[in-house]
């Protein structure tokens, strides 16, 4: 059985928002939209959060406890940047003490750029924010890029997108589908602004982490198999094309023009090239897969009906599908040789708590972690190049628009304290790790399908 490649990276994930709490930092886009009423379930937002801000060497030192030979931070934008403009050197003191505390801890930082926390004053429907964002870029990397070598520019521009400006669901809290698809572009136009920044220090590796969400027809009719292709678009091929130098998909360009009634006039001239053939790797967060059908004509003529039957789901009701992840990966390297791949996010809501023993005996996440790790090696064994494997997340904390009630974490957070337990999930992930990715048997543990 063949096994991970040598420096293979292994290790979980957060970002600055939803640990960091807002001691020292600058207005968010979110710290706005959590205010106002019902943005947040159970009305939380991210003053506190983890308190990772001042609690961060404990933080290191859980990513030392599990042997973690990667870590996935954000820097807050609205930290570094409090204005949009002028960079906080003292913002920038931080992230340089983090950022040694963790290669000192033998954990490789993988740090991502945009985790949505952007400066208040800024919006992706404008183009200026593209500019905004290289000056950010330039001022983290003018700090770090001696000693980080992977850059993640921007953290899913589909759900920035579909969430911040099509639904109304996350900051900024627009909703209106022409500003989505505009917003959408200029955040492939920061990827790319950013990596040139990036590639002016030598040694780093800039990349995108995209959402993807594998899209499989419910039935084999032509329709809903239309359906799967449609959304596949949507959701994925419209900036996985343009970000991997294949431009925009002709055939989603052509929806989007039907479906807004005008040219996207906001597609520049030179506007793809300079978004594509700068990605040194490809970040991909994966969750669950859609099961498409096909709906009535209109903007959306597809809609998610989930599998049917009895499938493995997390607690927030998502279809479990370890298989999806490897076809994933597969179907990437095959359509992008050249462009190594690393999971960036990858993870489930297991609402576990602790028991009387004080420990978290969270034994479905093992199993999903278990089956997601096997998953990657399948699709290593089948050629694909995957450089990492990064969980989601390191630790409970604010999870967005569903405050802190879904628990993605391998520790425990308690969130009235701040406490910190090692949930048996994340000694199952050290024991992993420390076996170069060789799952450790747990007899009582049943894989999912
Ligand atoms: C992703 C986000 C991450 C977290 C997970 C559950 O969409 O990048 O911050 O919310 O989902």
């Amino acid at each position: 059985m063949m096994s991970f490649p040598q420096g293979f990276l292994w290790g979980a994930g957060t970002s600055a928002y939803q640990i960091e709490g807002h001691y020292g930092r600058g207005e968010s886009v979110w710290d706005v939209f959590c205010r106002r009423p019902g943005a947040v379930e159970g009305g939380g937002d991210g003053s506190r959060a983890c308190d990772s801000f001042l609690r961060w060497r404990e933080d290191v030192a859980l990513v030392k406890e599990l042997g973690l030979t990667a870590y996935r931070f954000s820097t807050g934008w609205s930290r570094v940047m409090p204005d949009g403009a002028h960079p906080d050197p003292k913002a920038l003191d931080h992230y340089e003490r983090f950022t040694d505390a963790l290669l000192e801890a033998g954990a490789e930082p993988v740090l991502t750029l945009n985790h949505w926390d952007m400066p208040a004053s800024l919006t992706w429907a404008e183009r200026s924010t593209v500019d905004a964002f290289a000056t950010y870029a330039e001022a983290v990397a003018g700090r770090l890029a001696d000693r980080v070598t992977w850059w993640i520019t921007q953290n899913e521009p589909w759900i920035i997108a579909l969430l911040g400006y099509q639904l109304g669901l996350h900051a900024p809290g627009v909703a209106d589908l022409g500003t989505a698809v505009q917003a959408g572009h200029h955040v492939l136009l920061g990827h790319g602004a950013a990596a040139d920044v990036l590639h002016a220090y030598p040694g780093t590796k800039a990349g995108a982490a995209l959402s993807l969400f594998p899209c499989d027809p419910a039935t084999d009719s032509e329709e809903d198999r239309a359906a799967a292709v449609g959304s596949d678009g949507y959701v994925n091929r419209w900036y996985l094309d343009p970000l991997l130098g294949d431009g925009y998909p002709a055939d989603m360009r052509a929806h989007w023009e039907r479906a807004l009634g005008h040219g996207l006039d906001f597609v520049r001239d030179g506007d793809e090239a300079a978004i594509g053939g700068r990605s040194d790797f490809l970040g991909i967060n994966y969750y669950t897969r859609r099961v498409m059908a096909a709906a009535p004509p209109g903007p959306f003529p597809w809609r998610v009906v989930g599998p049917s039957g009895d499938v493995a789901r997390t607690d927030e009701g998502w279809e479990i599908s370890p298989g999806s992840l490897r076809d994933l990966l597969v179907g990437l390297s095959r359509r992008f040789p050249g462009t190594p791949l690393m999971v960036t996010e990858n993870g489930g809501v297991f609402g576990d708590a602790p028991t009387h023993d004080g420990q978290v005996h969270d034994t479905r996440r093992i199993a999903f972690l278990r089956d997601h790790v096997e998953a990657v090696r399948q699709a290593v064994e089948a050629g694909a190049d995957v450089r990492g494997y990064l969980h989601w997340s390191l630790m409970d904390n604010f999870e967005w628009a569903l405050g802190y009630r879904p628990r993605f974490g391998l520790v425990h957070v308690d969130h009235a304290t701040g406490a910190r337990t090692v949930k048996d999930s994340g000694r199952y992930y050290a024991r992993l790790i420390a076996a170069g990715g060789a799952a450790p048997a747990l007899p009582r543990i049943e894989a999912f399908g």
